[in-house]
């Protein structure tokens, strides 16, 4: 098959890795790519993934068969509306069912529509209100930037001045909601969506804090770990029932059908499951922990997908192994990211056995050819085993040879279920 992978991160490099593993001869092209995917695919760094014409363009003049959307800006952007305006299959939902990712607000309406559990919210338009409810809740204050904030628009803090200082923040950026605080374990479950069925993907935990721990600031994600032995053995299948298909249903039922993958980001609390978030993408760095075990073929999935052609489709199939990444981030991550150091050490790290690196923000240079890092999150190292004392050990031994002046990483990762 022809496929258009629009991204750069290590999420794209993980689905263009799982799509190259497939017995099949895809020839795949990743707008704009970055230097990890251009080692193992065609790149189009010219092609924007923000130009839905242009990105149609492309696909109808190149004869591709199914695009695939990584990140959220084309998607909260509308990319998709006009690929499948022509007829062409995308996996990604539309303009209108990625305010579920795009805005807190419509995804609130949406679960309250559909009876999806959540925790309590207050959507403040002044600081008045925004006070008001941080008080009526109580410590510790959760406050939420309404739109896109790239990982950065969520503070829980028993801070009150600093809880304060967010909302002031945000009020001025777009909008601000007060939640409740949710306590428990937190579970990323991806589904395939077709809008009107859903298949579910293995279960997932990032560490979105900075430091061990769970200190520091919120991130995009530092690490992750697949799949999770402590789940209680019917959690997907309520996640489905509770969860994803009464949210799928009332999308399809107000004419904006959700094709693509619905992310769940839950809590595990004493009273039950709760959404904190949807997301309309793969996460990062969960799809680089969760795509290397599924053994269906992943093409399959998301053209069955983007083709309204998943009920009767069986459960995607998983490896019984497991899988466990860490982040290496640059030096100011997440603040002030030092970006144009260079990395080496890649090809010993990727002998170290049943590991593979993914690139996050990565670039060669074009006079030295010298690998330089050229964002926040710079490479996501993965490693499998048989336990996750083996598939963490092998990650951080393969850390440890990657070199990145300043750079920083997590040394908890998977931790918790490694003993
Ligand atoms: P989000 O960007 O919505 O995924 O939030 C980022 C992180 O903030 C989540 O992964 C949680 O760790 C935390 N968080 C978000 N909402 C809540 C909540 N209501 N209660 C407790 N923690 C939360
Ligand atoms: N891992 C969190 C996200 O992708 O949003």
């Amino acid at each position: 098959m022809k496929i258009l992978v629009l991204g750069s991160g290590a999420r794209e490099h993980a689905i263009v890795t799982s799509l190259l593993s497939e017995e099949a001869d895809h020839r795949i092209v990743v707008a704009p790519g970055n230097a990890g995917i251009a080692a193992e695919a065609a790149v189009e760094p010219g092609l924007d993934p923000l130009d839905g014409e242009a990105v149609t363009e492309y696909a109808i003049e190149n004869g591709i068969e199914l695009v695939v959307i990584g990140p959220e800006a084309p998607l909260v952007a509308g990319v998709a509306d006009p690929l499948r305006t022509r007829g062409i299959p995308v996996f990604g939902p539309g303009k209108v069912a990625a305010q579920l990712e795009g805005s807190k607000t419509f995804a609130k309406r949406i679960m309250d529509a559909a009876g999806v559990p959540t925790g309590r919210a207050v959507r403040a338009s002044t600081l008045a209100e925004a006070e008001s409810a941080l008080d009526t809740f109580g410590a510790p204050y959760v406050v939420k930037a309404d739109g896109l904030a790239a990982g950065k628009g969520v503070l829980v803090t028993s801070d009150r001045e600093a809880a304060v200082a967010h909302a002031t923040h945000w009020l001025g950026h777009g909008g601000v909601l007060i939640e409740e605080f949710l306590d428990g374990q937190e579970v990323s479950l991806f589904l395939v969506s077709d809008g009107h069925n859903v298949l579910p993907l293995s279960p997932a935990q990032d560490y979105k804090r900075l430091l061990d721990g769970d200190g520091g600031p919120n991130t995009g994600g530092m690490g992750a770990y697949s799949p999770l032995p402590w789940l209680p053995e019917n959690f997907v299948d309520e996640v489905i029932d509770t969860v994803a298909l009464p949210t799928v249903r009332q999308l399809a039922k107000e004419q904006t059908p959700f094709i693509g993958l619905l992310y769940c980001g839950l809590i595990m609390t004493s009273r039950g499951i709760r959404v904190i978030e949807f997301n309309a993408r793969f996460g990062d760095p969960e799809t680089q922990v969760v795509l290397p075990r599924l053994v269906t073929p992943l093409s399959s999935l998301l053209f069955a997908a983007a083709t309204g052609a998943l009920a009767g489709v069986p459960r995607p199939e998983f490896a019984l192994d497991t899988a466990v990444t860490v982040v290496l981030a640059s030096e100011g991550y997440p603040e002030a990211p030092q970006t144009g150091r260079p990395i080496t050490g890649l090809d010993e790290a990727a002998r170290v056995p049943e590991v593979t690196i993914a690139h996050a923000a990565t670039a060669r240079d074009e006079e030295t050819g010298a690998l330089l890092a050229t964002g926040g999150r710079v490479l996501s190292v993965v490693a499998r085993g048989t336990t996750f004392a083996e598939a963490r050990a092998r990650a951080y031994e393969a850390v440890a040879l990657i070199e990145l002046p300043g750079s920083h990483f997590r040394t908890d990762i998977a931790a918790r279920v490694a003993d």
